[in-house]
């Protein structure tokens, strides 16, 4: 089991910290979370449901499970909800608690009213070169991992070879209305976000927006927000850049507002990471 955990909990269980064990060395650790009196309000994720002697062991039978991403723990009937890949409603409920990791919450953004879904997250992906050929370092998938290290370094960026034209493109797998697209930078080094510039976003060959950039250097820990033309539908969204030069960023999210988020698919393979369906 390569999954680890690291625990948040804002109450007095400190016995919830033995959790710890499942820590290994990887990086990329999954965080869990606990929310007290709640528990996932529909079954549309359920992928399980069992009895457990304790949130602990709840929480280890989520993380033993496969597409386990959130439980809820009912303490009065002993009995554990699993849930997919999702960040489902929760409903309050007496003698419940919710346990989740955290990094779901990079699929969905609420703004206001509007929620909107990243439905880049794990899909699959393409770019017009690869900088090192190990497929570590500047793969494609990179950019749709979940992972939002600016460190090119830590393997989670994309970096393409230098072309005249530098283009990367991801299968949203099926049509959606894009409404906008946020790109992190790279923040390792200024000569890499300054040359985050001139930067083409189409959607089935279709203008969505453009980037003039670059980033100033005040800017580089959010992301980019390039705001689609209303309405611009489809299904391959592209990022192009036309300088003779290398492409590099570190995560690509693709907005739409939708009022259910579509399940990222499984199993995902990216570098060391498809044993992690969940990150
Ligand atoms: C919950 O799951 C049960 C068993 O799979 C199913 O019969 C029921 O219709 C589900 N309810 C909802 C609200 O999805
Ligand atoms: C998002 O969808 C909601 C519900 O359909 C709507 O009220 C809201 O105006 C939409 N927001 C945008 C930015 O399109
Ligand atoms: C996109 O990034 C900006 C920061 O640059 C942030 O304010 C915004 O919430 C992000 N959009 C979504 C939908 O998460």
């Amino acid at each position: 089991m390569n999954r680890h955990f690291k625990l948040i909990k804002s109450t007095a269980f400190m016995v919830v910290f033995s959790l710890l064990r499942y820590v290994d060395s990887q990086s990329n650790a999954n965080i869990f979370e606990l929310e007290n009196g709640n528990r996932i309000a529909s079954n549309v994720t359920r992928v399980g449901i069992k009895q457990a002697t304790s949130d602990i062991s709840c929480a280890s039978s989520c993380s033993s499970h496969g597409t386990c991403c959130s439980a809820s723990y009912e303490i009065e009937t002993s009995t554990c909800f699993l849930d997919s890949c999702c960040y489902p409603v929760t409903e309050a409920f007496l003698d419940a608690l919710v346990i989740r990791t955290n990094s779901k919450k990079e699929m969905h953004s609420t703004n206001g009213n509007n929620r909107f879904c990243n439905l880049a997250y794990h899909r699959q992906t393409t770019q017009s070169s690869i900088y090192d050929n190990s497929g570590i370092y500047g793969s494609p998938c990179n950019a749709v991992d979940g992972l939002k290290s600016q460190d090119f370094y830590e393997g989670s960026c994309v970096h393409t070879q230098k072309e005249f034209v530098t283009w990367w493109e991801v299968d949203l797998g099926a049509k959606y209305t894009i409404k906008s697209v946020n790109v992190s930078v790279r923040a390792d080094h200024s000569s890499h976000y300054e040359r985050f510039s001139s930067v083409d976003v189409t959607v089935d060959a279709l203008y969505c927006g453009y980037y003039t950039g670059p980033p100033h250097l005040s800017e580089i820990n959010e992301p980019v927000t390039i705001t689609c033309s209303d309405g611009i539908t489809g299904r391959y969204l592209k990022l192009e850049r036309s300088v003779h030069d290398t492409f590099q960023f570190c995560e690509v999210e693709v907005f739409a507002n939708l009022t259910v988020c579509p399940d990222p698919p499984e199993p995902w393979t990216c570098r060391e990471l498809s044993h992690q369906p969940c990150v």
